[in-house]
C-alpha cells in the first residue's frame, strides 16, 4: 500500500517561515518533519510514497529525492497549479494503489496506522478518516457519527453546546481510489469542505475511527512553538540526533559551550554550535545546527533554525527564526518571527 503525502499548499499562516519553503519541510526538532514522517510510516511497514508537491516542490525533491536515503521509494505528483487537498490527491491518481493512506504532511503525530487500516477493512465503505479528540472544538469540524462509525455529517466550528461530539478531523484517511471518481480533474477542490460531505451525501461509506496518541496540527505559529514545548516535555517522542546530557539538556556533536554558560533546561542545542560565555539558554530553547551566538545572550521560549548567528548581549524571548538569519549584538527581540529571505537584523 501507497502513501499520498499532501506537501504542497503555500502555508500562508506560519510566513515568514514559509515564504521560499514548503511548511512541511519546517524542522521540528531540528529536522524537517517531512523526513520524520516518512521515517515513522516506514517502521510502520510502509515503503512507496508519493508526494503531492507544489509550493517549493524543488526544496522536497533536492532533501529526498527518490527517497533512497531513507530506505523508501519516493514518486512526486506535481501540481502546476494549486489544486487543493483533493485535487492533488486527484492529479496523483495514477500513482497510486487501489487501497492507499493520505496523510497531510502538516500535523504532528506518532499515530499507530494499524487500527486504521483493519477498521477500513472491516467496512465496505470507500473511506476512513482517522479522527482526533479536542478539547475545544468550536474552532474545528467536528463529525458526528452512528454506532458502526459511518460519518453522517461535519458540523463547522459548532459552539461548544452545539458540537455533537469533539472528534476531528485528523488529516489522515485510508481510501479506496474508487473514491476518487468523485473528484473532477484540473479543478482546485478541497476534501475537507467538498469531497468528504460530497460522499456522505451520496452514501458511499464514509467512516471515522479514532486515533490514540500526540497530534498537533503545526500550521500555525503558536502550535508550531507549543508542539516544540510538547517535545521537550517528553509529550512525545522524536529519534533526535542530539544526545540527551543530563535531565532536559540534549547536546549534537561538536557543540561548544563557552564559560560560565547557563543551560536552562529543556533546551535541544543541535550540532557544531557555538555558545559564547556567560550567556543564559533555555528555558524551551532549539537551537538548530551550525548556530553562533555570541557572549552574554539570553535565549528563551526561541526555536532557531541552522545556521543563525545572534551577537554579544542580544535578549530573545518566544521568537522563531528561519535558516540562517543574523542579529546584531544588544537587541531585545519577543515573538518575532523571522526568516532571511524577509529580513536581518543589524546591530
Ligand atoms: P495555510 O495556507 O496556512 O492554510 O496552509 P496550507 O494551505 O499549506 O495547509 P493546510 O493546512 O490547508 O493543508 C493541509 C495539508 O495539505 C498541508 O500539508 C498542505 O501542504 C497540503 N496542501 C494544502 N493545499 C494543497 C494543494 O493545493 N496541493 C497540495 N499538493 N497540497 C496541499
Amino acid at each position: 500500500m501507497k502513501a499520498l503525502l499532501l506537501a504542497g499548499g503555500l502555508g500562508t499562516r506560519l510566513r515568514p517561515l514559509t515564504e521560499n519553503l514548503p511548511k512541511p519541510m519546517a524542522l521540528v526538532g531540528n529536522k524537517p518533519w517531512l523526513e520524520h514522517l516518512i521515517v515513522h510510516l516506514k517502521q510502520q511497514g510502509i515503503g512507496d510514497f508519493v508526494l503531492a508537491v507544489k509550493h517549493y516542490a524543488d526544496v522536497i525533491k533536492k532533501r529526498l529525492g527518490d527517497g533512497s536515503s531513507l530506505g523508501v521509494r519516493i514518486e512526486y505528483a506535481i501540481e502546476e497549479d494549486l489544486l487543493g487537498t483533493a485535487g492533488a490527491i486527484k492529479n496523483a491518481e495514477d500513482l497510486l494503489s487501489d487501497r492507499f493512506l493520505v496523510v497531510n504532511s502538516d500535523i504532528i503525530h506518532e499515530i499507530s496506522i494499524i487500527p486504521l487500516l483493519e477498521f477500513h477493512r472491516n467496512h465496505n465503505g470507500l473511506v476512513t478518516i482517522g479522527l482526533t479528540e479536542v478539547e475545544d472544538p468550536s474552532q474545528y469540524g467536528v463529525v458526528e457519527l452512528d454506532m458502526s462509525g459511518r460519518i453522517l455529517r461535519f458540523v463547522e466550528k459548532p459552539n461548544k453546546h452545539e458540537a455533537p461530539s469533539r472528534f476531528i478531523n485528523a488529516g489522515i484517511y485510508v481510501m479506496e481510489k474508487e473514491a476518487l471518481q468523485w473528484i473532477p480533474k484540473h479543478k482546485e477542490v478541497s476534501i475537507e469542505r467538498e469531497t468528504f460531505p460530497l460522499l456522505i451525501e451520496k452514501n458511499i461509506g464514509v467512516y471515522g475511527k479514532t486515533i490514540n496518541g500526540y497530534w498537533m496540527d503545526m500550521g500555525t505559529k503558536n502550535r508550531y512553538r507549543q508542539l516544540h514545548w510538547d517535545l521537550l516535555d517528553g509529550k512525545f517522542t522524536l529519534p533526535l540526533k542530539e544526545k540527551e546530557q543530563g535531565k532536559g539538556i540534549w547536546l549534537g556533536r561538536n557543540t561548544e559551550i563557552g564559560p560560565g554558560v547557563l543551560l536552562v533546561p529543556p533546551v535541544l542545542i543541535g550540532d557544531e554550535v557555538h555558545i559564547g560565555e556567560r550567556s543564559v539558554i533555555g528555558p524551551y530553547a532549539v537551537i538548530g545546527d551550525h548556530c553562533e551566538l555570541g557572549r552574554h545572550v539570553r535565549c528563551s521560549e526561541t526555536i532557531m533554525w541552522d545556521k543563525c548567528k545572534v551577537h554579544d548581549s542580544t535578549q530573545l524571548n518566544n521568537c522563531i527564526f528561519g535558516y540562517g538569519l543574523e542579529v546584531g549584538s544588544r537587541h531585545i527581540l519577543h515573538e518575532a518571527v523571522m526568516n532571511r529571505a524577509v529580513g536581518v537584523i543589524q546591530g
